[in-house]
């Protein structure tokens, strides 16, 4: 990966080689984390990020339904987090809050071990490679059900869980696709393994709903959005495997991928992206790169230091 040169790390910038954890964080051998997937971008007016306060509102949402006490407000972490940009020099990055049990007590109900919150900072590229957002990608519908929400909690974004998707991941990669499609556990398409799903049928939009075991994701809502705006009907409601197979167009959206097409479904051609896709794309595009006007509130500036604010100092 890209490095930058500036950790945030319990209220402290770190350099990144520095930014270290004991071998005994519960989080490490528990997967006991919340984290983010944030992006911001370059824009006109200087850098910003892509819905922040959304991205923010669901971390602490995902503490609490872990019974996590944040340490940090939203606020302290916006503010972290421009600061980190800034100090990293960078105009767009990949933005990684987390907030995990760290070093002091082992077990499974380790109340005592600290909450430690990190926000890491990098560039970062094409997720699913260069030319997937072109030209779309293949992909494989997994052997591996979602997390249902009687076990875990679609919902969260804690680290634990995405042994889930590392699965489905793994599995479509080693048998030649880009991603994987999970099913949720009663068959009906789900999620990606990082990414919302999006169906289109003769000019309708459909989409898994909440009850499909997914992430509530920000650019999945985003998206939503846009294509209402621009006069498509959008359902949410359950989608058959086949509904992917006879589909006109298909598209996944998230933070790390971004708008992407889909090709191919199990080796059943879906084609080049699609005229609905494309119009979608550019408009999510031009949101997250601030030439949407209507859309400028999803985007927090980075400003400039105010004069009175005073750097934080980097831990030696
Ligand atoms: C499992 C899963 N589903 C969906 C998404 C998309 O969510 P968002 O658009 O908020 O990034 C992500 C990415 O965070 C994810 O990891």
């Amino acid at each position: 990966m890209e490095q930058a040169e500036l950790i945030w790390h319990n209220g402290e910038l770190v350099p990144w080689e520095d930014a270290k954890v004991h071998v005994l964080s519960h989080g490490l051998h528990y997967g006991t984390g919340v984290f983010e997937g944030i992006r911001c971008y370059e824009t006109e007016r200087g850098p910003a990020i892509f819905r922040h306060g959304e991205h923010l509102e669901r971390l602490e949402k995902s503490a609490e339904l872990y019974y996590f006490s944040l340490p940090y407000s939203a606020e302290e972490l916006r503010d972290a987090t421009h600061e980190l940009i800034r100090r990293n020099g960078l105009r767009s990055c990949y933005i990684r809050p987390l907030a995990f049990r760290g070093y002091g007590e082992m077990g499974l109900y380790a109340q005592s071990a600290p909450i430690e919150v990190i926000v890491a900072v990098w560039p970062w590229g094409a997720y699913l490679g260069e030319g997937s957002k072109e030209h779309g990608i293949r992909t494989k519908v997994s052997s591996w059900r979602t997390i249902s929400g009687d076990s875990l909690i679609p919902h969260a974004k804690a680290s634990g869980q995405y042994l889930n998707s590392i699965l489905a991941k793994t599995e479509s990669a080693n048998a030649g696709y880009d991603e994987a499609i999970l099913l949720d556990q009663h068959g009906a398409v789900s999620e990606g393994s990082g990414e919302n799903v999006f169906v289109v049928r003769d000019g309708v939009l459909r989409t898994p709903p909440h009850t499909a075991a997914i992430l509530d994701g920000i650019s999945r809502n985003s998206v939503v959005q846009i294509a209402r705006d621009l006069g498509y009907t959008v359902e949410e409601r359950d989608i058959a495997r086949s509904e992917l197979y006879l589909a006109d167009e298909v598209f996944l959206t998230g933070t790390a991928a971004e708008l992407v097409p889909v090709r191919e479904v199990d080796d059943h051609p879906i084609g080049e992206p699609g005229e609905i896709t494309r119009v979608i794309q550019a408009k999510f595009e031009d949101a997250l790169h601030g030439r949407a006007e209507e859309y400028l509130e999803w985007l927090d500036p980075v400003e400039a230091p105010a004069e009175a604010d005073k750097p934080s100092k980097v831990r030696s």
